[in-house]
């Protein structure tokens, strides 16, 4: 199927390489045209598992372009909305900039019976909005809301857990629907649920997931600190809890919190989007969910301090991680630069190292120190943090072999994800997350 795919970002650049590797014929679009020659090029503007290999793939078959002009979107069945919708400067709202010129722009090169299938997160309302702005062209809105995980990416978008369409219950509608199950019919045919509903509900299922995860970080993240408080361990508590198949062990796993591009900003536009719709104190808690993960930061470097007696001034630190999470290179609001910056900012000579995020750090965070090599940052520290569960310092890195190239063997675990035993058998101090 012809399909154009708008912004090409984390989630568009893998949706259009996904789905010319599932054998449609698609054109990524976006305005950005430095990210639209390294695409073309086959070269993946950023850190994803697999994204250069389907890139490639779809770039040799043919069946994959990059173009910055929208009159190249012109004839595709499919237009699939894929812009960011970051945090509006100041607020806490969706900054639906980016949707609004993506639909400006896609309009004059609408055909009647075209598709736009909303992927962005997006305040639950905006789909109709836009259906009603689309409406004199003939053309058709449904939402699409994308699941996957950054690291991940590549995986989430061709094998999903689930499909979800919404859309407008009328003939239009449902020959929409129509055209999304056969994009998506692989998928289908291989047992992925396929839900359809309304537009609304399409919207809120996105938000809403994203709003559980997160709440289900902070809980453990708020029983770490009745550990902290009461001598208890949080990572036996979660695997206790995570036993229970009505509660299960995934995003249980308690440290510095969450990050990232999606679900900081996504929690806080569901809660000023509730606001408005006069529902607020529906998910007020969502308040305390944001708060008690920024605690978390706090926390951690809290630990460092106390660990090395008060005074963190003119130490060296060695910091490991700076993306949000593993098998990622971005750095959005992630808890484990915020600590290095926290760190910094109390007078610490911090060094930050990460095996994929390193030059993104630098850019945005220039005042803080910063090793290529694992074992560089190590040396000579008086502390270590880690902060970014990269299986370079969860699996690789031996307590022995730390011990070699440090000056104090102090241990921060902000992920609880070292062996604690291992580390104190062979001699550190060891301080974990809600941990004794
Ligand atoms: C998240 C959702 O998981 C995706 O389903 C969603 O599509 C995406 O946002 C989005 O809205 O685009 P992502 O931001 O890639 O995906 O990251 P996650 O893997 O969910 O991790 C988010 C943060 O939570 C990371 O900082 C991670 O370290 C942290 N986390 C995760 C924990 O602190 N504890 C856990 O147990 C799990």
């Amino acid at each position: 199927m012809r399909m154009s795919v708008i912004g090409c970002g984390y989630l568009g650049a893998v949706h259009a390489a996904a789905m010319a590797s599932i054998g449609h014929d698609v054109v990524g679009i976006d305005v950005d045209e430095r990210k639209v020659a390294a695409l073309d090029a086959a070269t993946a503007p950023f850190f994803e598992p697999q994204l250069s290999e389907l890139l490639a793939e779809g770039r040799s078959s043919g069946r994959l372009r990059f173009s910055s002009r929208m009159a190249d979107a012109a004839g595709a069945k499919v237009h699939f909305l894929a812009v960011g919708t970051p945090q509006t400067p100041g607020g806490h709202a969706a900054d639906l900039r980016y949707v609004d010129a993506a639909i400006d722009g896609l309009l004059p090169h609408l055909r009647a019976g075209d598709v736009i299938a909303g992927k962005s997160t997006v305040p639950v309302g905006t789909a109709a909005r836009l259906a009603a702005r689309v409406g004199g062209s003939g053309a058709t809105v449904v939402w699409n809301p994308e699941f996957l995980r950054e690291g991940w990416a590549v995986h989430d978008t061709l094998a999903p857990d689930r499909l979800v369409v919404g859309a407008e219950t009328d003939a239009a509608g449902a020959r929409a629907v129509d055209v999304l199950r056969e994009v998506y019919i692989a998928a289908v045919e291989a047992g992925t649920p396929f839900l359809v509903t309304d537009l609304a509900t399409a919207e809120l299922v996105k938000g809403a997931a994203n709003a559980f995860l997160a709440t289900k970080i902070s809980f453990i993240n708020a029983m770490a600190e009745i550990a902290e408080a009461s001598g208890a361990d949080v990572a036996l508590l979660a695997d206790a809890l995570g036993h229970d198949s009505r509660i299960g062990r995934r995003y249980l796993g308690a440290g510095i919190g969450f990050g990232g591009g999606c679900l900081p900003k996504d929690i806080r536009a569901f809660a000023a989007r509730a606001e408005e719709l006069g529902r607020g104190e529906a998910v007020g808690f969502l308040h305390e969910v944001d708060a008690i993960n920024l605690r978390r930061r706090e926390r951690a470097v809290r630990l460092v301090v106390d660990a090395l007696g008060g005074l963190v001034f003119g130490r060296r630190i060695a910091v490991l991680g700076a993306a949000f999470k593993p098998f990622s290179d971005d750095i959005r609001d992630s808890p484990a630069l915020d600590v290095a910056v926290r760190l910094r900012g109390l007078g610490a000579d911090v060094v930050v190292t990460d095996p994929a995020a390193l030059d993104n750090a630098a850019a945005a965070h220039p005042q803080l120190g910063y090793a290529r090599d694992r074992d560089d940052a190590l040396r000579e520290a008086d502390a270590i943090v880690i902060v970014t569960e990269w299986d370079e310092y969860r699996r690789d890195l031996s307590p022995a072999h730390a011990g070699g190239l440090v000056r104090g063997r102090i241990v921060i675990d902000g992920r609880n994800c070292l062996d604690a035993a291992a580390w104190r058998a062979a001699g550190w101090q060891y301080h974990g997350m809600g941990r004794r």
